[in-house]
């Protein structure tokens, strides 16, 4: 279930587990790279969700997911993380049948989004897990089985004090790495130019990528990329977009 109630009794938990008071298998992170939206949900969004969870969601567990049986076929799969609305992950879906999608989100708003697309545009190659996209690739994606990563616009984390939130850092890479096969392309766009930095050093750093970039920085923005919401509003704020690509080798 795509729960309002997630983060609350996940906080909870996190609170037992670091008072010592239970110890669990699988403990919440105690850094995340989010903060939970109340956000209003639209009787829409909520209808896809109470509908359309079942068929298109994908629950959390501690259990490797069998992703063949998952989409009912093998074919090359995209992870997108923290797709906000899902509109650019709706309209690759749409672009590319032959590929699977798997959207990782921890908005219910945005989770309620995408469902309503996928239901309008009766595609049948998304799959949408609703929880920490970190515990989702440690826990639920096998090693080496990815083909294609999107991070866009992932959360910059301004100050100083909370970049340690900020999802590229050597460990998450070594993780991404470890889910992606040889060949597969990780993209990454941001409108935050520190964090694009961080971005081109940590990948930069691991030996398990290599930059396309031509001269060893940025990317071109790749032309099948849709300017999603956060994108939007940064052009509408003057900032710049640094787009990245890295093959994993
Ligand atoms: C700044 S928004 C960008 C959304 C979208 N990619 C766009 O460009 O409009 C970052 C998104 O990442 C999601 N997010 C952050 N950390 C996440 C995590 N660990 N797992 C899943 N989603 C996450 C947030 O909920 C938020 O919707």
């Amino acid at each position: 279930m795509c729960s309002p109630d997630q983060a609350t009794v996940g906080e909870f938990l996190i609170a037992l587990v670091y008072t010592g008071r239970v110890s669990a298998e699988i403990h919440p992170r105690a850094i995340r790279s989010f903060v939970t939206r109340a956000g209003r949900i639209t009787e829409a969004q909520q209808r896809a969700l109470d509908v359309s969870w079942p068929k298109y969601g994908v629950e959390f567990s501690a259990q490797p997911l069998d992703l063949a049986a998952l989409f009912g076929r093998s074919a090359p799969r995209v992870v997108e993380i923290g797709f906000g609305n899902g509109e650019n992950l709706a309209a690759l879906a749409t672009a590319h049948p032959e590929r699977d999608y798997l959207g990782i989100e921890v908005h219910r708003a945005g989770v309620g989004r995408l469902l309503l697309a996928v239901e309008s545009a009766h595609l049948t190659n998304v799959r949408i897990a609703c929880h920490d996209a970190v515990e989702v690739l440690e826990h639920q994606v096998r090693p080496g089985s990815l083909d294609e990563v999107l991070l866009l616009f992932p959360d910059p984390w301004h100050k100083k004090r909370h970049h340690k939130r900020r999802l590229i850092q050597a460990p998450f890479v070594a993780l991404l790495a470890s889910r992606m096969n040889s060949g597969a392309v990780l993209r990454l766009a941001t409108d935050w130019e520190p964090y694009a930095t961080q971005m081109l050093e940590t990948l930069s750093a691991s030996a398990d990528f290599v930059n396309l970039s031509p001269d060893g920085r940025f990317t071109e923005r790749a032309p099948e990329r849709l300017p999603t919401r956060f994108e939007k509003r940064g052009t509408r704020l003057g900032h710049g977009v640094w787009d990245l690509a890295f093959q994993r080798t």
